[in-house]
């Protein structure tokens, strides 16, 4: 009888397709990013990531402990100052917004979930890079690691458990490490952003933190036709110690997911960003995509390609429906 081969056997019904699934997603694999808006009363919404707002430090607060209560495995905080100025004093500055609302949160949730800070300039710079620049306008990478250092110190004073360098310049990871060593943090973790690409899907994000961008980070992110540095970036990352990898964007770069996924010894994560969220909510918006199940398959597909753990501004919706069994 032909065909004598046929998959389609455990496809049979629902208790054979959970028997045999390779991948699963738990609220715990998921992080939750959240913005946080110096000087604001009520949350502000942002018109490209619908349902994604910047919130006042009180509506940062709930929304934590929503977020907690919902199961996921962590937050990842991202302050949006009043004022910027050439070198990101903001950054630094213990009562700064990111660092204030650390601390909001570490009194809040810190000891029911992990804490991690972004950790870099291009919030609070006033011209938008990830760095300081020199003379003649380019990014000067190591005067910009002195500022990392101090940004990394603080945010730890402040109650971060990670800290989350997302800049892509070279050598952060090496200097972070060495300062938050020598100034008694020893046990604060570093989560490397180490294949970041210059992406325009990062688009969504310049909205959501007031970005004051003019031009690209072409000259510090990873050309999105390259593969191979990606491995580079994670290595040297990992000699500098880096406690965990991550991927970002996560959708369009799956093949840097497996590739790093592969050969690193440490907890691999990807970033579902901005204009990820934003693609799936406008083509559901206008009901051409399940929305649910759309958002459920990329998140099995980033955690098929080998991410450990998924950062996704869907963390909290997404949770609920895991653990309600969808
Ligand atoms: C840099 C940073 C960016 C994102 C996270 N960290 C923006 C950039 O590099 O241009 C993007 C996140 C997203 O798009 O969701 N601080």
């Amino acid at each position: 009888m032909y065909p004598s081969h046929r998959p389609r056997r455990l496809r049979r019904n629902p208790a054979l397709r959970r028997l045999v699934a390779e991948t699963s997603v738990e609220p715990r694999h998921l992080v939750l990013p959240m913005f946080v808006r110096e000087g604001i009363t009520e949350p502000a919404p942002i018109a490209s990531m619908p349902g994604v707002v910047q919130h006042s430090r009180d509506s940062l607060r709930k929304a934590a402990v929503e977020a907690v209560e919902a199961g996921v495995g962590g937050l990842m905080l991202f302050g949006v100052p009043d004022k910027h100025d050439a070198v990101g004093s903001g950054a630094t500055d213990p009562d700064g917004i990111l660092n204030v609302a650390l601390r909001d949160l570490s009194s809040e949730v810190g000891s029911d979930t992990v804490l991690m800070a972004d950790l870099c300039l291009d919030e609070f710079t006033d011209h938008g890079h990830c760095g300081v620049l020199d003379e003649d306008g380019s990014v000067d990478n190591d005067r910009t690691l002195q500022i990392y250092g101090e940004m990394a110190v603080v945010q730890a004073e402040s109650g971060a458990d990670v800290v989350g360098p997302s800049g892509m310049m070279d050598g952060q990871v090496g200097v972070i490490r060495e300062s938050l060593d020598a100034t008694g943090f020893a046990d604060t973790s570093i989560l490397a952003y180490s294949a970041k690409y210059a992406s325009a899907f990062f688009g969504p994000f310049r909205e959501a933190v007031d970005s004051q961008l003019k031009g690209d980070r072409k000259t510090y992110q990873q050309d999105p036709a390259n593969g191979r540095e990606s491995l580079r970036e994670a290595d040297l990352d990992l000699a500098e110690g880096a406690d965990m990898v991550m991927v970002k964007p996560a959708l369009s770069y799956l093949d840097v997911v497996r590739d790093i996924a592969g050969v690193a010894d440490v907890p691999v994560a990807a970033y579902q960003v901005s204009g990820e969220y934003a693609m799936v909510e406008a083509a559901a918006a206008n009901g051409w995509l399940d929305r649910q199940r759309t958002v459920l398959e990329t998140l099995t597909s980033i955690r098929r390609a080998g991410a450990d753990v998924v950062l996704t501004y869907w963390a909290v919706e997404a949770a609920r429906w895991l653990r309600a069994g969808h």
